[in-house]
């Protein structure tokens, strides 16, 4: 059954702004995690976004989200489209850790990943709709939507069985931390897989 969603009639802001930075915000604020999610990408591979996602989970209290999300919000943004800032770039190469911030109406595009990632809503409230992919006409349709508010953390493995896109539909603010199984150089190509949407739907929910 295709479910209807708001997030298909809001405003979709098909592209991102990317700030520059060359030092580890991530250290610089979140003591500890940089070395737990590269122990966490050492590890058997299929529990690598499980353990990332406990990473996460785990270093960032109350106190440390509310440091981390106060420097987010004093970076540059965009009226227009959802801001991704990198806070850390693995010195080898294994995983890129990135915020993201939504402002109402905000939202990705559908997409699969090529690589694991691991999320943590901050700040706010995301709307995670999922989509299931249809071979025979090569497009994506929605069957799902999920609130992931302030606290809640989402991880997967890349390919077509992980299709999502997120967004904010309501104010305040939202802020996300997001990591990759990728280096910082392939972030904007590398990450998300843009996908084709059906959009024909009923009108349940
Ligand atoms: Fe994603």
């Amino acid at each position: 059954m295709l479910i209807s969603s708001s997030l298909q009639t809001a405003p979709v802001s098909r592209t991102f702004v990317q700030a520059e930075s060359t030092e580890s915000l991530l250290d610089l604020h979140v003591a500890g995690l940089s070395t737990a999610i590269q122990t966490a990408c050492l590890g058997e591979a299929d529990l690598v976004p499980y353990r990332v996602r406990q990473a996460l989970n785990h270093a960032l209290n109350p106190v440390v989200t509310e440091r981390l999300v106060s420097k987010v919000l004093s970076m540059p943004c965009s009226a227009q489209t959802y801001t991704r800032h990198v806070l850390h770039s693995d010195p080898s190469g294994m995983f890129t850790v990135v915020a993201l911030r939504w402002e109402e109406g905000q939202a990705s595009p559908v997409h699969a990943h090529y690589t694991w990632c691991a999320y943590r809503v901050l700040q706010g409230a995301l709307v995670e709709g999922h989509f299931e992919w249809d071979r025979s006409v090569e497009q994506a349709y929605l069957f799902n939507r999920v609130d992931r508010l302030a606290g809640q953390s989402v991880c997967g493995h890349g390919g077509m069985d992980f299709i999502h896109r997120l967004g904010n539909e309501q104010k305040p603010t939202a802020v996300s931390i997001h990591v990759y199984g990728i280096d910082a150089a392939r972030i904007s190509t590398h990450v998300n897989r843009k996908l084709a949407v059906k959009l024909e739907v009923n009108a349940s929910k």
